[in-house]
């Protein structure tokens, strides 16, 4: 499988995005969805799928712990393109049990805790969205974070049993802004108020002048600890 991955990412080299990405959403239709948390990259992605087929999948995780800005870029993307993004819920019983067991902000007191609350709100959703598909496509670059630099256009993701394509992969920040310009993409507007890298509420704060892009994200754990679960490499979580 290896050998095979490394092959496609070098065909691949220097090929545009858009031009990836037709190649896969007619190769693996039907077979294949964005994962969106509405962050600049995902809007970027959803503007070059909805032109290249409207009838693509698109999913979201609604944990429950969203912005009110995140819910209205959801609100905003689905009236500009016309478009229904799936949105998974956590289970109820899960959220229920959470409660019972951490309290209401329990992932604050440790990084288990936080772990369960990512389980409940994000990883078994994320479970049933990837459910009967062959690719998932994220917004993921090299250049948010160390835990990132070794990322690839096209990896096999252990965890979930299918194709991860990440067709910025190599994209600049800037590059990425560029584009929300010149095609008027909708964007959260907590990217302009400090927030470069956007997940639930509590656990998302502004960066200051310089800091890394994801110090806002879980900013009292260590940063080894600091992905929720959903780009892991390796086993099953
Ligand atoms: S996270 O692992 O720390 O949450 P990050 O916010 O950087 O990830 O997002 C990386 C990619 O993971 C996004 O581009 C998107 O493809 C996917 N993703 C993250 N959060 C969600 C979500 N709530 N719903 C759907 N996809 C998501
Ligand atoms: Fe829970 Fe925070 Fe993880 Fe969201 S990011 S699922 S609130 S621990």
């Amino acid at each position: 499988m290896k050998e095979e991955f490394k092959l496609l990412n070098e065909w691949f080299t220097d090929v545009s995005s858009e031009t990836v990405l037709t190649h896969f959403l007619q190769t693996y239709k039907g077979r294949i969805a964005l994962a969106s948390s509405y962050g600049a990259e995902d809007q970027v992605l959803t503007d070059m799928i909805v032109k290249i087929d409207p009838m693509v999948k698109i999913f979201t995780l609604d944990t429950g712990r969203l912005h009110e800005e995140t819910y209205a870029v959801m609100d905003q993307t689905n009236k500009k393109y016309g478009i229904k993004v799936e949105v998974y819920c956590p289970l109820q019983s899960e959220v229920e049990n959470l409660y019972q067991m951490q309290g209401i902000n329990g992932f604050r007191e440790s990084v288990e805790n936080r772990k369960m609350c990512c389980h409940v709100r994000k990883m078994e959703p994320l479970r049933r969205a990837l459910d009967g598909l062959d690719v998932w496509i994220t917004g993921l670059r090299r250049a948010q974070s160390p835990t990132r630099e070794t990322m690839q256009l096209i990896e096999w993701d252990e965890a979930n049993g299918l194709i991860k394509l990440n067709p910025l992969i190599e994209w600049s920040e800037e590059k990425v802004w560029d584009y929300i310009k010149i095609y008027k993409v909708p964007y959260n507007t907590l990217h302009t108020q400090g927030y470069p890298s956007i997940g639930c509420a509590p656990c998302t704060r502004a960066v200051r002048e310089g800091e890394d892009i994801r110090a806002g994200r879980w900013w009292w754990e260590n940063p080894e600890h600091k992905e929720c679960g959903l780009h892991l490499k390796g086993e099953k979580q």
